[in-house]
């Protein structure tokens, strides 16, 4: 199961996960149908106009969700779709139309466009946020685990409306698919760190680079946190993709690390930037909690990085696109 010669299509494509699953997908010669909402927009295109076969294995192709059969043209004529595509605005003023609904809308209206086309396989980027937010964090994390709804409803914390949007969108996905006899599976990453060629700040690198930035609103989410790379994701989408025996969700995570050792990893690497060591309202003897990736592993996938790459890769990456500070004395980057 997956031939390089065929032809694949990413939603989402401009962004983190999905410019870097394309540029590795080219680089194995499969032909790539990247969607974008607007390729004119040179800011979120350019680099993946820029990487190398693009000319001949590369097209773009505007596409929104929640706009129904938006997707249809760049999904008809594929073997295999790529769903990464999600709307992150965690400050967005109107939730369930802007977040919420396009999520859920969308995932089924890819799934419409994926059975008219007859797509061979659908992987579609999950996330943890549909996996581990509940009252009472567990010791391990497994891929029969769901989000509790009516907790993140009741609490609304930060990034609520992308939880419920995650959740909502990944258990419809598997009552479409079930119904309709689709292969899809579903990759559960936990926060995804490393170097990246999109040109913005990454969504997901706000709240890594929290304790170099001190964005305190995101200590929570490192509080006892769980940490993937993102080469290491992408290569788990083109594994999982070509793996015939694949089904059903996998959970995509190599470290689970409390906010204190992160802190004393990377106060050791970057003195420069003086992260914090103490954090008001963390208790410093965090109960251990583990995501656990066996499933994945069992199918004869292996890591390659350590956090230590994923923090420099991030670093170095916002450091020359100026999107950090040099240090903590020099806050002349955005
Ligand atoms: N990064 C992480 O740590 C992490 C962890 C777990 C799961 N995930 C999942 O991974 C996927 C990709 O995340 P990412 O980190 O790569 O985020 P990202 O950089 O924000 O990329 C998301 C992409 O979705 C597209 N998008 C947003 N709203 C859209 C809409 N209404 N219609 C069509 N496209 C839309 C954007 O495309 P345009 O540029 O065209 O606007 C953007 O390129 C998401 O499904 C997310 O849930 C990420």
């Amino acid at each position: 199961m997956g031939s390089q010669n065929e032809i694949v299509c990413v939603t989402g494509a401009s962004g983190f996960i999905g410019s870097w699953l394309v540029m590795r997908l080219l680089e194995r010669g499969y032909t790539v149908r990247a969607t974008v909402r607007d390729p004119d927009n040179a800011k979120k295109v350019q680099h993946l106009l820029e990487l190398p076969k693009a000319k001949t294995h590369l097209t773009l192709w505007k596409a929104e969700l929640g706009i129904e059969g938006s997707f249809d043209e760049a999904i008809q004529g594929c073997s295999g779709v790529f769903h990464v595509a999600t709307p992150m605005d965690f400050e967005s003023k109107d939730p369930e139309n802007e977040v919420i609904k396009p999520t859920i809308d969308g995932m089924i209206d890819i799934l419409k466009s994926c059975a008219k086309a007859k797509v061979r396989r659908i992987v579609f980027t999950a996330s943890a946020g549909a996996l581990d937010v509940e009252e009472h964090r567990r010791p391990v994390y497994d891929e029969n685990c769901w989000s509790d709804l009516e907790f993140i409803n009741s609490v609304k914390m930060t990034g609520w409306m992308y939880f419920v949007s995650k959740t909502k969108a990944e258990r419809a996905a598997w009552k479409f698919a079930k119904e309709n006899n689709l292969d899809f599976i579903s990759i559960i990453p936990s926060l995804v760190v490393g170097p990246f060629i999109m040109q913005s700040m990454p969504p997901s690198l706000i709240s890594a680079l929290a304790l170099i930035t001190g964005n305190e609103g995101h200590y929570t989410i490192l509080k006892q946190g769980h940490y993937v790379h993102l080469d290491d994701l992408v290569e788990s989408h083109i594994y999982l993709y070509e793996n015939p025996k694949a089904e059903g969700r996998y959970i995509c995570s190599n470290y689970d690390v409390n906010i204190f050792e992160l802190a004393n990893m990377l106060n050791k690497k970057y003195p420069e930037y003086n992260i914090p060591t103490t954090f008001k309202g963390i208790e410093e003897n965090l109960p251990s909690v583990i995501f656990s990736s066996k499933k994945l592993l069992d199918h004869g996938f292996e890591f390659k990085y350590t956090l230590d790459d994923m923090f420099q890769g991030a670093v170095e990456t916002c450091r020359k696109k100026g999107l950090i500070p040099l240090s903590h004395f020099n806050n002349d980057a955005k």
